[in-house]
């Protein structure tokens, strides 16, 4: 079945799509069809030889854990989120951010702090490490709201540019991990595809060092 059809990459669409379109280019995936304004879920690369799969961030993952798709881009949050078994060739040091517990001025994490965010486990794990049983509180997003309101005592969220916490005034308390996207692959169709899958791979390789030139 893999062999009857074209290299496959799970991409998560919108935003982070075209955060990593310059990346794509360099590694010669022209993303002129990718980009395009429509509401298609299979595209291909310009050249047709490579097919993308257009997919919210979360089952991005998934995707190539089943193996409908060779390969895949993934925030390291989501991979952290969930375990998944999948092989990570390649970090593309593209969509960076950091992984933070933030509050209102002057919040303070007592002994069992609520704690709201997407990132139930990330969180549990974070103040588990600490020695802290938090509270924590699953919202789907938005989350900034939570503290304000008195849903939560903090949150655990992204920070990108941090404009979001400071209109909302918040402020980061504590780093948890760096975030960028991550290239990974199914295990297994990275051994039976090496021949095609390798050089792939190699290609962003070749496009993350350009970028960082
Ligand atoms: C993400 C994240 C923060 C925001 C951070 O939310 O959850 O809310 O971006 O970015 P900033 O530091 O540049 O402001 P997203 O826009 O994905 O929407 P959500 O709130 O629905 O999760």
């Amino acid at each position: 079945m893999t062999n009857q059809r074209p290299l496959t990459i799970a991409i998560p669409k919108g935003r982070v799509a075209k955060a990593l379109s310059p990346l794509l280019e360099r590694a010669g995936l022209g993303t002129k069809n990718l980009l395009a304004d429509d509401r298609r879920l299979i595209r291909m690369s310009d050249a047709e030889d490579i097919r993308f799969l257009l997919l919210k961030p979360d089952d991005v993952p998934t995707y190539v854990e089943y193996g409908v798709a060779d390969l895949g881009i993934s925030g390291r949050d989501v991979l952290l989120e969930r375990a998944y078994d999948l092989y990570q060739p390649l970090d593309l040091g593209v969509g960076k951010c950091k992984m933070v517990v933030a509050g209102p001025e002057g919040a303070v994490i007592g002994d069992r702090p609520r704690v709201a965010t997407k990132f139930s486990r990330i969180a549990t794990e974070h103040f588990a490490r600490k020695g802290v049983q938090a509270e924590v509180i699953y919202v789907g997003g938005s989350v900034e709201l939570s503290p304000l309101v008195g849903l939560s005592d903090v949150i655990v969220d992204i920070v990108e540019s941090g404009a979001t916490l400071r209109e909302n005034n918040l402020h980061v308390m504590e780093e948890i991990c760096d975030i960028s996207s991550v290239l990974v692959a199914n295990r297994s169709l990275y051994k039976l595809r090496h021949a095609e899958v390798a050089p792939l791979v190699a290609r962003l390789a070749r496009g993350v060092e350009e970028g960082a030139i």
